[in-house]
């Protein structure tokens, strides 16, 4: 029987789930804010609409008759849309609003990974009182400022970095402290990113390969903090700098995470997990769990996902943590921005996209655009993701420059997202690091 499924979510991660679902012969109900032509072209209706209106969404999926729903990005998780739809006996391959936790309360992953001591901890202390604070940042030799909730990755700011002196960092402390009542500072992590996504269910993980995101606007990895500009993935689902060894202790932490979960909470985390660590030269160091694919890396890994997806999130639904497959090529993506993006994006400009400059090693996953009367416009966001494979990151990368050249308008990409240089450095960076 064809399976009918709800998809939520309006990006290029959900148009990588959308091509996925649709290449393992599902029927596609989207709910998306803004008209993604990539998903509305692989859908049999489509609700424009806000992504966090549960009923609304319930009602959709109930008239849809669908078998089961998936959402890709945070926020209707974190709003409880996942556990209204389950409530209607709509299942779904994304956690409930408590399991995704994990991602929406720093200070409860924190101390449920603290209380079981569990693997790859990075040290940290919650503030409330900024006095505290203050005497905290003076005496310490590094110091990391974070929100407690959700900011989409843009509200972590690092002493040295984009806080220039003690000063800055004890006003940034305060600051939150004034809006949110608390603030979270950390111990700066030195090393190399990665992110480990892990297909989750019946407290078990299954790997997909490893990815790595470039998170600052500019070339060379300077300007301010995004979503992420662009990531690649190696041919052997490791990286140039992480060994087995790294990704199997990340894996391990996220697996005891999940099971801690259930021990301590009773909370079942199903679907899609998102660890992003740092590999430190003492291993690596969660930074982050997200309670869902990655945008961009959602692309690389789905790109490459040879199992049948469907089959996997209902595997996932039924409390089995699935086998998958995939492809052993490298990837890389660019993402497309508006030109001022971050700080000043040319929203409503049209961007043209010539598809039929596209080899089959190459893809285009639409982001945040409106597509109106054929034509498509940006918003303030990311526009789109155009994505290589290879046999090598280098072939990849290069392939994924030569695929830009289907996109024109008033548009900025980083050109070195991937590059062989950018690379080398960071391999360079580790050597030295752990050779210390
Ligand atoms: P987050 O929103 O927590 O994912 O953080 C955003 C970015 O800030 C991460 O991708 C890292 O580049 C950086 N970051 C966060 N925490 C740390 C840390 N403890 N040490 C060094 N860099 C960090
Ligand atoms: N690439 C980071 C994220 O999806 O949050």
């Amino acid at each position: 029987m064809v399976a009918r499924i709800l998809l939520i979510g309006s990006g290029a991660r959900e148009h990588a789930m959308a091509v996925a679902l649709k290449k393992s012969g599902a029927l596609v109900y989207a709910v998306m804010k803004n008209v993604n032509p990539g998903i509305r072209a692989l859908s049999e209706r489509v609700l424009l609409h806000d992504e966090l209106d549960a009923p609304a969404i319930t009602d959709f999926a109930k008239q849809n008759a669908v078998d089961f729903a998936v959402a890709g990005p945070e926020a209707p998780l974190a709003v409880g849309v996942t556990n209204a739809l389950e409530k209607t006996g709509v299942q779904c391959a994304s956690p409930s609003r408590e399991a995704a936790q994990l991602e929406t309360n720093k200070l409860f992953t924190r101390d449920l990974m603290r209380r079981a001591q569990l693997p790859c901890q990075a040290p940290w202390q919650v503030f409330e009182n900024s006095n505290e604070v203050r005497e905290f940042i003076e005496n310490a030799s590094s110091a990391v400022i974070k929100p407690l909730g959700l900011t989409g990755g843009k509200g972590v700011k690092i002493l040295g970095e984009t806080l220039a002196t003690k000063q800055d960092a004890i006003a940034y402390a305060s600051e939150l402290i004034k809006k949110d009542g608390r603030v979270l500072v950390e111990e700066k992590l030195v090393g190399e990113e990665f992110t480990l996504q892990a297909f989750v269910a019946g407290g078990d993980c299954t790997s997909m390969p490893l990815v790595q995101d470039f998170k600052r606007a500019y070339e060379g990895d300077t300007g301010p903090m995004t979503g992420g500009m662009g990531s690649y993935s190696d041919s052997n689902h490791l990286l140039p700098f992480v060994p087995a060894r790294a990704r199997d202790a990340a894996l391990e932490a996220m697996r005891a995470t999940v099971r801690e979960l259930k021990k301590r909470f009773g909370f079942e985390y199903n679907g899609a997990l998102y660890g992003q660590f740092m590999l430190t030269r003492d291993g690596p160091r969660l930074i982050e769990y997200n309670a869902r694919f990655g945008d961009p890396e959602a692309m690389n890994v789905l790109s490459l996902l040879e199992s049948d997806y469907v089959e996997l999130c209902q595997q996932m639904i039924g409390g089995n943590a699935p086998q998958a497959q995939f492809t052993r090529k490298a990837t890389v993506v660019k993402y497309v921005v508006p030109a001022g993006y971050p700080d000043s994006p040319q929203a409503g400009k049209e961007i043209r996209v010539d598809e039929t400059k596209l080899n089959e090693n190459q893809r285009i996953y639409y982001a945040a655009v409106n597509e109106r009367d054929g034509r498509i416009y940006s918003t303030a966001s990311r526009a789109l993701g155009v994505l290589a494979f290879g046999n090598s990151i280098d072939e990849a990368e290069k392939s994924a420059l030569n695929a830009l050249s289907a996109v024109s308008g008033q548009i900025y990409y980083r050109r070195d997202i991937a590059s062989r240089e950018l690379i080398q450095k960071k391999i360079e960076k580790m050597r030295a690091l752990t050779s210390r």
